[in-house]
């Protein structure tokens, strides 16, 4: 059976939430893998529109099953509040929900750290989530665990260990208030009662999964850029959100993974601070982001907007394994006269070789360009390839031959309905 892989395959924001809602309804379980309440993925359904931050997109459909990977960071706050948003609408989470034992819970002071982090001058244009000070202690093997939500007293201890040690931090490093350690450990007691139900054991549950012959699609947030690993370091998140951090957050084998789509945007998006080589300026930046609406998802701030990279698509390819790919917000493009795509980058000159691995580097190279006429109609109607335009297709299959990859969706608008499948 299809164990698929969806990865954001430019700097987040690719349109992963619309996609993997789609492919959805023909898989039996959706599993995040990484990132937290960080991911902000937009689901469309009819006028209605789902904007889900830890809870599988998968969600919106009553016969799949929706898993909360070990990769993932989770706020307990914000994963309740996301349940009881759904449940509001009438969608049905009790028995659909899986969460892994072994994933790690942000804590208040994993917030107030980024915060505070992000006012030094090491600042990186966070989502404020507290996602980068978790997994910190996830590694260093301090963190607090789903599980540990089980026994209270062990909770406590762990609790308080921890605060400890960051009221130190807080006070004679940052100059802040110590935290008080009873109002967060009463905080914390109280949500087994509503989590408790959900805790998995994940890696059992989906081998037991693939041995029934299930399918199963693993949904990335943010993307190959923001990946710790791959990405324009510093300037990422903390995690692997790469399709290689879908087995480790998971814990579905390597040898079981039969496909890695890309969701590509047509052009190039990012939040938050670091290198981005095909950004526009000015004017022309600010009618992409507003005719893309280009506004964070989970907090609202302008996106950067530019020309689409073929440069950065190849190695995101390469990084991912992509064979197929979706090109989203296609439909954006069409009041350009001319649309530019990078098809290269240079340094004094130099045509590079292989994609950079240094900010330094990344913030010298000059994109090189090829230009391609636009089709300036609507087509946010189409249903089928061929009721594209000459001059949009012949854009698919450029971006596509100069990224190795072949296209096997197409995006024209945030519905359903909006989609071409090839
Ligand atoms: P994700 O984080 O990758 O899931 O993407 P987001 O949800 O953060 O951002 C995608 C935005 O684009 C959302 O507002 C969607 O409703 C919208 N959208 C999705 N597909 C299309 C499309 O094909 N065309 C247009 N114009 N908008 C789209
Ligand atoms: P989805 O899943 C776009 C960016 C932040 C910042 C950097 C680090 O919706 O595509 P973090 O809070 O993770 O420590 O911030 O990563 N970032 C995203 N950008 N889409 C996202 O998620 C993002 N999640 C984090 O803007 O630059
Ligand atoms: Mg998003």
């Amino acid at each position: 059976m299809s164990i698929a892989v969806i990865v954001g395959s430019q700097w987040g924001d690719e349109v992963k939430g619309k996609i993997v809602d789609l492919l959805s309804k023909r898989y039996d379980i959706v599993v995040r893998y990484q990132g937290g309440a960080n991911a902000g993925h937009t689901v469309q359904v009819g006028d209605k529109q789902f904007i889900l931050h830890l809870i599988p997109s998968g969600i919106l459909w009553e016969n799949v099953k929706c898993v909360i990977g070990n990769g993932v960071v989770i706020d307990p706050k914000a994963l309740l509040d996301e349940i009881k948003f759904l449940e509001n609408l009438g969608i049905n989470i009790k028995g659909r929900l899986f969460i892994s034992q072994n994933a790690h819970l942000i804590m208040p002071y994993h917030k107030l750290l980024d915060s505070i982090s992000e006012s030094g001058s090491s600042k990186i244009g966070t989502t404020g989530r507290g996602i980068g000070p978790c997994y910190i202690d996830k590694y260093a093997r301090k963190g607090i665990k789903i599980v540990d939500l089980r026994d209270k007293k062990d909770l406590e201890q762990k609790i308080k260990i921890n605060i400890e040690e960051k009221n130190i931090l807080l006070t004679k490093l940052y100059n802040q208030a110590e935290l008080n350690v009873d109002e967060i450990i009463k905080e914390y007691l109280d949500f087994d009662d509503a989590i408790d139900q959900y805790i998995t054991d994940v890696p059992s549950y989906l081998n037991s999964a693939l041995n029934e012959d299930k399918s199963i699609l693993l949904e990335g947030a943010q993307g190959t850029m923001l990946d710790v690993d791959f990405g324009t370091y510093p300037y990422v998140t903390s995690s692997n959100p790469t399709s290689g951090g879908a087995c480790t957050g998971s814990g579905i084998p390597p040898t079981k993974i039969s496909m890695v789509i890309g969701i590509v945007k047509a052009y190039t998006t990012r939040v938050g601070l670091g290198p981005f080589p095909t950004e526009l300026d000015g004017e022309e930046g600010e009618t992409l982001r507003k005719v893309g609406g280009e506004y964070g998802a989970t907090t609202g701030r302008p996106r950067r907007c530019g020309w689409f990279d073929a440069f950065l698509l190849s190695y995101s390819r390469m990084i991912n394994g992509i064979e197929r790919a979706a090109i989203t917000k296609l439909d954006v493009l069409s009041y350009l006269d001319e649309i530019k795509v990078c098809v290269g980058y240079e340094i004094n000159g130099k045509k590079l070789s292989s994609y950079p691995t240094s900010v330094n580097q990344m913030m010298q190279v000059k994109p090189v360009y090829e230009t391609l006429p636009g089709w300036k109609c609507d087509i946010s109607d189409a249903t089928t390839y061929d009721e594209l335009p000459g001059t949009a297709k012949d854009y698919l299959s450029f971006i596509a031959q100069q990224s190795g990859f072949e296209i096997g969706i197409i995006s024209v608008g945030p519905r359903r309905s909006q989609t071409i499948e090839l």
